[in-house]
Parts: structure tokens; sequence; C-alpha cells
């Protein structure tokens, strides 16, 4: 039997040959859909209060706990790189039920804000605004009676978010996943006189095992329970516009999606619903695991870092966070170069 298709020996049956799209990289070039750049890239930067020298983190090979004053050559790389944000961490030097070091004004996070203003004024500074890092019970809210108290946990975000705008940063970025926390920041931050402070809301973030080496980078696993109670269920994508929905009400300037790579449909579903700023963030359990995988020799992890970057942008995030910031950002370069 005779397919038509296929059919070479009869001339122009074949005219549809989207080889010709990629025979040679010049083209490849010209019809690429998505193009990443070191403009995309938001780097997280761990700053520890206890610290005289900076250490390296034992699950994420390559990210660094830092004193807040030593963080000039990590700085001056993001700089030279092109890397137009970080995204600041703390650990306290002591944690306690209420998280204080959380929003005192000579906090870690508070230090390290003023500090990069000073080293790196061109950046924008976006601080993480949570409470797990600095309760002794690992929680990103107070407990009452057993239980994380939403509207209280409120007023101290808001308190965390006031104190890092004092210092400097550019944006905040909630992250504790309690309800009327942008609309509380907001006020917060207005009826304080810092109204081009913006919010980037972690609107929709799951609950996720990809955490993981976070936690221990950060010394935040909670001490009992989980973060079930308020943090998202994974299968749901209904409730995560709904979460997105609410955070650009009360006034995000910017929602997230996280984590990024178990998540592409909902990332691909805010792009396709809402039209504020979207960052995603390609968590430290996706980092972790293309490391290991490539210091086995397992994975090419050059290509797969550019590959999975790239799908999150070609999902629909305009932001990324992400760990391999600066490795992609020099993979970029070596690629126009
Ligand atoms: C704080 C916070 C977490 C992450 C970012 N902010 C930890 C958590 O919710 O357990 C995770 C980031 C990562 O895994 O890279 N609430």
């Amino acid at each position: 039997m005779k397919s038509e298709l296929y059919d070479v020996s009869e001339k122009f049956v074949l005219r549809q040959r989207l080889r010709r799209l990629r025979n040679r990289e010049s083209l490849r070039q010209l019809f690429r859909e998505t193009r990443l750049s070191s403009s995309d890239f938001i780097y997280p930067i761990f700053v520890d209060h206890r610290l005289s020298e900076a250490e390296e983190i034992p699950s994420m090979p390559g990210i660094y706990r830092h004193p807040p004053s030593r963080l000039k050559n990590e700085l001056d790389e993001v700089v030279r790189l092109q890397i137009p944000a970080v995204l600041l961490f703390g650990l306290p030097k002591r944690k306690d039920q209420l998280g204080s070091e959380a929003y005192a004004a000579d906090g870690v996070v508070q230090q390290a804000v003023r500090e990069v203003k000073k080293i790196a004024p061109q950046l924008a500074i976006a601080t993480d605004v949570c409470l797990c890092q600095y309760t002794d019970h690992g929680h990103c809210g107070v407990i009452r009676d057993g239980k994380i108290a939403n509207d209280e946990s409120v007023e101290l975000l808001s308190r965390i978010a006031v104190s890092h705008a004092e210092a400097g940063a550019d944006i905040v970025g909630p992250s504790a996943m309690m309800d009327g926390q942008v609309a509380a920041i907001r006020r917060a931050l207005d009826d304080r006189g810092f109204n081009e402070t913006l919010i980037m809301s972690y609107s929709a973030k799951f609950a996720s095992g990809f955490y993981g080496p976070f936690r221990e980078a950060a010394e935040s696993a909670p001490l009992w329970g989980d973060r079930r109670s308020y943090q998202m269920d994974s299968p749901n994508i209904r409730e995560a516009m709904r979460e997105i929905e609410i955070d650009a009400g009360e006034g995000a300037d910017v929602v997230m999606v996280k984590p990024a790579l178990s998540y592409l449909d909902v990332i691909r579903e805010a792009r396709t619903r809402f039209s504020l700023p979207l960052a995603a963030y390609n968590v430290s359990g996706e980092y972790s695991m293309i490391r290991a995988a490539g210091q086995k020799g397992w994975l090419d992890e050059e290509r797969i870092v550019l590959e999975v970057l790239t799908a999150i942008k070609r999902a629909g995030a305009d932001i990324i966070i992400t760990y391999f910031a600066k490795d992609a950002a020099k993979l970029l370069r070596q690629s126009v170069e």
C-alpha cells in the first residue's frame, strides 16, 4: 500500500517541512519563541546573624549562608552578571515564640538590606516576609491554643514588612500564606509613607516536599505538625486562581506561583487569567535534585538548567526566582559570545 504523505517518489507531496525552521543555529535563533535572559532572574541570598564567614549549605551545593557584613563578593558577581534583583532570607541570632528578630530594626535582614543598598545601589532588593525562620516552633505564624492564629500573625507580618521598607527594601515578599496579609501590609506601608514599596505576594504557595533543602538551609522546619493548614493543597488549581485574584484585589504588585516545576500548569493558567506581573519560584528542591544528578554525572547539568528555566518562562512566568540565577546568567553569556 502506498502512503500518500510519505511518498517521496512523487514530487511536492510533502509541503510542510518543519525541519526547515531548525536547520542551522542562526535559523533556530530567529524562530525561538521563548528567550531567557539574566534580567528575568531574582537571586536568593541567605544571611545568617551567627556567622563570621560564609558557609556552604550541605543540601544546596554552591549556595552559601553569609554574614550580613560580608556580601560584597556575592553582590559584585550578581551585578556583573546583570541580574537585576536579589531576594534576602535571614537566619536570626536567636529564635523565640514571636519571632522577634524578624521585625527588629537591627535584625539580620534589615542589616543586610542596608549593606546591599550601600554596596550595590542599582540592585532591586526583595525580602522574604515570614516568621518561620525566626520562631522557635518553626511555623509561619503565631501559635494560640495549638493553632496558627491568622490575624495576630498578619499584624506581625505587617511589622516585618515595614521594618524591611525602613531599612530600604524595594520589594517585600509575604510568604506566610496568612489570609489578608497583602491588604494589611499594603495599608501598614502606606500609613508610614512607603507607598513606593512593592509587594510581591507568594500568592499560590503550595505545601510542597520541594522545600526540604531550604528548611535545612534556613533551619526552619516546623517543630511539630506541618504547613498544610496554611499552604495550599497541591492538587488545587482553581483555588490557586482564587488566591491570586484575592491578592491582586488586596494590592499585590506581583503575584507568584511556588514551586515552579511541578506547577507549570498553574503558571500557565495564571498567565492566561491575570495581567499582573507573574513570578515563579524555582525552589530549593528543584535546584538540589539537578545539582546532585549533575555532580553524579547522571545529567548534563548546564543543559538542563537552561531547559528548565526556559520551561518556566514558556509556561508564562515573567520573573524567575532561582538559585541557578548566576549559573544561568553565565551560560547565557557564553552562548552569545
Ligand atoms: C518561608 C519560605 C520558604 C521558602 C521560601 N520562603 C519555606 C517554607 O515555606 O517552608 C522555600 C524556598 C525554597 O524551597 O527554595 N516561609
